[in-house]
């Protein structure tokens, strides 16, 4: 699903990725642990193709058999619409859009119908516990809420890959479990594939591979 040869990334003169290497199968649940500042939310953003790494002859990063490097903004954006999913730390929903038109907000610039979107949105809602916040808008819902929220927009397309930063941060332990139960039931089902950066110890055991990065590096354990 994932491979990423020789990651660097320089912001100015500060080295912050050194070298990563990477390879992720279909379906496998990996975690990213590490200190604050190892590097983890840009190796994150690189591998979801938000974010470039500094260039280097070696850098290569397939995604599905796509060659991101190849791709330019456009096809790229389209890419990412239809293949990952995201899920941050920080959750950027729309402040003026209720809960419901934030999740459907994917689906519309696929270009899904609005019925068939919302539909699949209430479903995702209703799954998460939020069945009675369908049109509140993000300040009217509490922090952990708007992290359900932005659970179901990622998961609106249902994408093959689903990057998570930090994913249950804002939740407490048993809105948590149930976040964590929840991508592994959905790989089960479906055989999405999640990479996910954490510092909560249960999630990341709970991974069928764990990844310790130290310093711009992923060690092996
Ligand atoms: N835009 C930027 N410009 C300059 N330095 C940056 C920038 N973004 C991140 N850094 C630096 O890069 C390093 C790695 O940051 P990153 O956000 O990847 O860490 P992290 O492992 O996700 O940490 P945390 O667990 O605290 O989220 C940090 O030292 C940070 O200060
Ligand atoms: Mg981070």
């Amino acid at each position: 699903m994932i491979q990423a040869k020789n990651i660097h990334k320089y912001y100015g003169n500060l080295q912050v990725l050194k070298g990563v290497n990477i390879a992720i199968k279909k379906g496998e649940i990996v975690s990213i642990v590490g200190a604050s500042g190892a590097g983890k939310t840009t190796l994150l953003h690189i591998l979801g193709t938000l974010d470039q790494a500094s260039t280097n002859e070696d850098f290569e990063l397939v995604i599905n058999n796509t060659n991101i490097n190849t791709l330019k903004d456009k096809t790229l954006a389209k890419f990412r619409n239809e293949h990952l999913g995201f899920i941050f730390q920080f959750h950027q929903l729309l402040p003026e859009f209720t809960a419901i038109e934030n999740v459907c907000l994917p689906a519309f610039i696929k270009g899904t119908k609005k019925s068939d979107a919302e539909k699949r949105a209430k479903e995702l809602l209703d799954f998460l516990g939020l069945s009675h916040r369908y049109n509140h808008k993000p300040n009217e819902l509490s922090g952990g809420e708007q992290q359900r929220v932005a659970v179901a927009r990622a998961l609106i397309n249902n994408p093959d890959l689903i990057f998570a930063d930090e994913p249950s941060g804002n939740l407490d332990s048993e809105s948590a479990e149930n976040l964590h139960n929840l991508f592994f039931k959905l790989r089960d089902e479906f055989g999405q594939t999640f990479v996910i950066v954490t510092h909560n110890e249960d999630l990341a055991d709970m991974a069928d591979r764990k990844l310790t990065m130290v310093d711009g590096l992923i060690v092996d354990n």
